[in-house]
């Protein structure tokens, strides 16, 4: 019988598809950094069995319509706006995405994308490779306090909830809006839950890490920008769906808020000249919450792992439902 074809949507080391290579046959789009063309892949889905996608690759209708063996789509990711779930499951197709793995990695970079943000880090950096550094002064390059201030979390997931942690041990005060009360939080981490509105307005640092629904799209917009306090700082680390970034530039420019640190943005990637990227209170990454070399390992295993299972005739390990 003929191992059943799975193929990844992009370059992937040998040593991570080596222990499943006696199940399956593997195809790899051949570029680690440049995405497949949806052309290409609509061809190549049409033949696969298994997809190992990135959140580079829209899984629309148009391209399940072409997929006549697929049994699975693994997301290598947590987030999974990128797929048509409804298309896929009418279809009969799994899909999985890569829960739990990348949490802490994904609050490390978001805490780091607070500070950096709020002490100005980047720019103070780019302050001195520029030789802009001629003397010391009392105000230079002066930012806010992150101790003992207020961080309100809207969307308090796993991924909530390190945040909430490294706030804790930072003395923060932690106000939280989610769907629905997360009371682990409030016991362990004396989390206050706050309608969106009341955290707007009550926090200093606004930490997005709501997924992208049609109920979430462009929530942070004017009249949520508005209502923050001048000083307030927003971080986003989730998807850049969920801000009007019209809105989120204007309140900026306007000094409605103070600054905000960006891992995601609404068209990616941005090029230099973006608005946000022209902005010296404003520290852009190129989406790499949960890019540490470990967890970027564990998350092609887990995809491997949810491929695995459902070929076995078992349930995938993270199956969105
Ligand atoms: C990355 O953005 C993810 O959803 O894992």
């Amino acid at each position: 019988m003929q191992k059943p074809l799975i193929f990844i949507t992009r370059k992937i080391p040998d040593e991570i598809i080596k222990p499943y290579e006696n199940h399956f046959q593997f195809k790899m789009w051949q570029s680690e950094d440049e995405p497949i063309p949806k052309d290409v892949l609509i061809e190549e889905v049409k033949r696969a069995d298994g997809l190992l996608c990135l959140i580079t690759e829209q899984v629309d209708e148009e391209l399940l319509q072409q997929a006549r063996h697929l049994k699975i789509i693994a997301n290598m990711a947590v987030g999974f706006d990128n797929i048509d779930i409804k298309a896929a499951n009418e279809k009969g197709i799994i899909v999985t995405n890569t829960p739990d793995v990348l949490t802490e990695t994904t609050a490390d970079l978001t805490f780091a994308l607070l500070m950096a943000t709020a002490r100005r880090i980047t720019e103070a950096s780019n302050y001195v490779k520029q030789d802009k550094w001629k003397h010391w002064a009392p105000f230079l390059l002066a930012g806010s306090d992150i101790h003992h201030k207020t961080i309100g979390i809207v969307g308090m997931g796993r991924i909530g909830e390190a945040v909430a942690r490294r706030a804790k041990g930072f003395g923060m005060e932690i106000k939280y809006h989610n769907r629905s009360r997360n009371e682990q939080a409030e016991a362990e981490l004396g989390a206050t839950y706050l309608s969106f509105d009341a955290l707007l307005r009550e926090a200093d640092y606004i930490v997005s890490l709501i997924p992208l629904t049609d109920e979430s799209k462009e929530i942070f917009n004017e009249q949520a920008f508005q209502k923050m306090k001048r000083s307030a700082i927003f971080i986003n680390a989730s998807r850049g769906g969920v801000v009007d970034e019209q809105a989120l530039i204007r309140a900026l420019k306007n000094e409605e808020i103070t600054a905000a640190g960006l891992d995601v943005f609404t068209e990616e990637p941005i090029a230099s000249t973006h608005p946000l990227a022209q902005m010296e209170n404003v520290v852009c990454l190129p989406h790499i919450g949960s890019a540490s070399m470990e967890t970027r390992y564990k998350m092609l295993s887990l995809c491997l792992r949810n491929i695995q299972a459902v070929f076995s005739g078992e349930k995938p390990i993270t199956p969105i439902t």
